[in-house]
């Protein structure tokens, strides 16, 4: 029984499995004994998994050492380290069988060297980027010694951009710096800040991870630097409450004052981990799908006199056109004097791929080089695409191992013929995808439209199947290399259910997987057909809102709203969409709190939209609301038109004069915002008069005379409970 057949492993069993059971079988041939001689069947499999067998070789000195190391590393205990296929352990015996043969004795020689060999696998090692590593390096000892800089990475999909920004992961930290990252999706661009909650999760992960005391110490700093606002940052980065536990709730304020408190407080956030003793280096992957209210908090974080901060951004330049919020934003930090240094990445040279094909095939030949050639040629250097054509020629059997002589074998016109090099990197990931079974490709599609980075049980409910029977099905992805986990437990829900797995006390097993690339990602998208896109966004989002609580529905609630917005004209029933518009609301408001008013305008915009006109009749409250954030959103984000048209609305609807007071206040805040006074001070008066208060325009000198309170005595007076009272002396006075 190999180890991982003990069922205590957590290992996947496969064909390895019986390379163990012949180890045993050699072994006790050799040796006329088992490996281990107990007769307890819990000492049997604790010595399965824990124990060194004796080396036959120690137990009968005859046996040749050769011989011998052949059968241990049949008994490895972990599958990676046994032989991994037939042909390798049959070549080491051969070697064996020949030299008794010849000489009458075995040589000791190194096992596994040819299976090895026979191995097809592309080393994650970066070809040709050596001086694009050393220049991040030097901009993070540049930041090291106190200043702050932003460092651009462009260039095309797969030209290698994240691969070369992650390679200095290790180094920085090495160096004592922080290095984290987050990443934009290409489908949820209306999510405010995506990429920087990713980020510091991921730092919050780190940090938990120090000894307590440097947890004591950092906690210390940051609620110093919080002050009583600490859960603004909450709000919008959940993970900090585990350092800094539960902050008071924040007073609301007017929503130009929220976004100074907002920008105050982040500043002073970053720089609790931007100190001397420790830089920080924040990346932000795929730029060109960012948020506006992601980029307006990097050009505040860059515009900042902040130090020890190095700003990575990657980013498919091509596809950023001028108008581009990014290139907006890159000229504003410019323009203040920060230094924006740009590496562009040019495809690999001939010279990269032959390396790469050399360190794969392990051998240099003539042959390598033409393949290299042919390679590049088709794949112009694009080091994604050129990995995925050289990975499918060995999926299609034209690269083969010839034990014999030892070497990899092909023929450059056999490859031509296959047809598998006419298509461009997506068209040749369609058809690998389409290769899979029916449903791996169906659960890859569903992913595909979850984000680059999904979890299994977001991904099981979607699917409509349990945790391990999704997980099976994505397992031929993940052989393949299609995806790839995010964490080490991803084989747990292969063998246990759900259930299971919370009986087991693991309840917050989150299992997540990647997409290799966002090709791969948008290939698995487009096998859906263009008609049924909509539908299956639409299915998704009923499905995921109806297995959350009300709670996890507002945790969730972009992620939800988008996939519904999607398909809005599929949902008839008006019920439906008065649901949905409530949703757009919650969206809009939780956007708008976090300073993201583009995303806020967005979903109040479609929630809108949802309605009706005689919504103010049978769905008053709900009409109103939206209109009134409608209104502010559209203020905030500059379109006074629109704000304006929206407000007469509510002015004609709304069936109560309080509620035409909110109009009127809000009125008044975006004619103050364009400096247009009279206007608002004409709105005051009239809002008012309505309400039995009526002020003269132009007052005589008496009448502005007052006899104010001190400061100090004001906190004795009484508050305004009187909803109409407090309308009047709102923003009225
Ligand atoms: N310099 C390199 N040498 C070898 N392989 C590379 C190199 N750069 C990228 N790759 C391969 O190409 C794939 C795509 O690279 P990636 O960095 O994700 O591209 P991008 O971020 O520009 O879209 C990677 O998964 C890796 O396999
Ligand atoms: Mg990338």
């Amino acid at each position: 029984m190999s180890p991982e057949q003990t069922g205590r492993m957590n290992r996947t069993i496969d064909y390895r499995t019986d390379f163990y059971s012949l180890g045993v079988t050699f072994y006790e041939l050799l040796t006329n004994k088992l490996p281990f001689n107990c007769s307890d069947p819990l000492e049997i499999i604790h010595s399965h998994i824990a124990k060194q067998p004796i080396p036959p070789h120690h137990i009968n000195p005859e046996i040749p050492e050769a011989v011998s190391n052949i059968v241990m590393k049949l008994l490895f205990k972990t599958a990676e380290e046994r032989y991994q296929s037939g042909l390798g352990l049959k070549a080491d015996l051969e070697i064996c069988f020949k030299q008794l043969l010849n000489n009458s004795k075995i040589e000791n020689f190194i096992p596994g060297k040819l299976d090895k060999f026979s191995q097809f696998t592309i080393p994650q090692k970066l070809y040709g980027r050596e001086k694009e590593v050393a220049s991040l390096m030097s901009a993070f000892e540049r930041v090291s010694i106190g200043r702050s800089e932003m460092m651009l990475v462009a260039g095309y999909a797969g030209i290698g951009k994240s691969c070369l920004v992650n390679e200095i992961h290790k180094p920085v930290l090495q160096q004592c710096g922080y290095f984290i990252s987050g990443k934009f999706d290409q489908f949820k661009r209306n999510i405010p800040y995506t990429a920087l909650i990713e980020s510091f999760q991921e730092l919050t992960q780190q940090l938990l991870t120090e000894s307590s005391e440097k947890i004591i110490v950092l906690k210390q700093r940051l609620l110093e630097a919080f002050g009583e606002t600490g859960q603004v940052i909450i709000d919008v980065i959940p993970e900090i409450e585990k350092i800094v536990g539960q902050q008071p709730s924040v007073p609301q304020l007017g929503v130009i004052e929220s976004q100074n408190r907002f920008n105050r407080v982040f500043q002073k956030f970053i720089q609790v981990f931007t100190q001397k003793e420790r830089p920080l280096v924040l990346f932000f992957d795929d730029l060109q799908w960012a948020d506006v209210a992601t980029l307006k908090f990097i050009q505040m974080l860059m515009l900042d006199d902040s130090q020890y901060f190095l700003m990575i951004g990657a980013y498919r330049d091509n596809e950023v056109i001028s108008s581009h919020y990014l290139n907006q934003t890159l000229n504003e930090i410019k323009k203040a004097g920060t230094i924006i240094n740009t590496i562009t990445l040019k495809p690999l040279n001939i010279k990269d791929v032959h390396e790469l094909i050399i360190d794969t095939l392990h051998t240099v030949t003539e042959k390598t080089k033409i393949l290299a050639e042919f390679i590049f040629h088709k794949t112009q250097g694009n080091p994604f695409f050129l990995t995925q054509l050289f990975q499918t020629m060995y999926q299609e059997n034209l690269l083969n191992f010839d034990f014999n002589s030892g070497t990899w074998q092909w023929e450059i016109n056999q490859i031509q013929t296959i047809g598998i090099t006419d298509y461009d990197a997506v068209e040749l990931i369609v058809r690998n995808i389409k290769k899979l079974p029916m449903k791996t490709q169906q659960v890859l599609k569903l992913a595909a439209c979850i984000g680059n980075r999904f979890n299994i049980d977001i991904l099981a409910i979607v699917n409509e199947k349990s945790q391990s029977e999704t997980a099976s099905e994505l397992w031929e992805a993940l052989k393949v290399n299609l995806i790839i986990p995010l964490s080490d437990n991803y084989k747990a829900p292969l063998f246990f259910d759900k259930d299971i797995l919370i009986s087991l006390g693991c309840q917050e097993l989150k299992v997540s997987y990647k997409f290799l690339h966002d090709r791969i990602q948008q290939a698995a998208y487009s096998l859906i057909p263009e008609s049924e896109k909509k539908q299956t966004h639409l299915k998704i989002g009923q499905l995921i809102l109806k297995s959350y609580q009300t709670e996890e529905i507002e945790e969730n609630i972009f992620n939800i709203v988008n996939h519904l917005n999607f398909s809005t004209e599929f949902i008839c029933d008006q019920s439906q969409k008065d649901r949905l518009a409530k949703l757009n609301l919650i969206a809009s408001q939780k956007a708008k709190a976090s300073s993201a008013y583009e995303a806020a305008l967005n979903y109040s915009t479609v929630g809108l939209e949802l309605l009706t006109p005689s919504s103010w009749e049978n769905n008053y409250d709900l009409m109103l609301t939206l209109h009134l954030e409608s209104v502010e959103v559209e203020y905030l984000t500059t379109n006074f038109t629109r704000a304006a048209i929206l407000t007469e609305t509510i002015l004609h609807n709304a069936n109560n004069l309080l509620d035409k007071v909110k109009a009127y206040q809000l009125q008044i805040q975006f004619y103050m915002a364009q400096n247009q006074m009279l206007k608002a001070i004409d709105i005051g008066l009239e809002a008012l008069a309505k309400l039995g208060v009526p002020l003269s325009a132009a007052p005589n000198k008496q009448s502005t005379i007052a006899n104010l309170p001190q400061l100090e005595d004001l906190e004795n007076f009484p508050v305004v409970k009187d909803p109409w009272g407090a309308s009047t002396f709102g923003r009225n006075t």
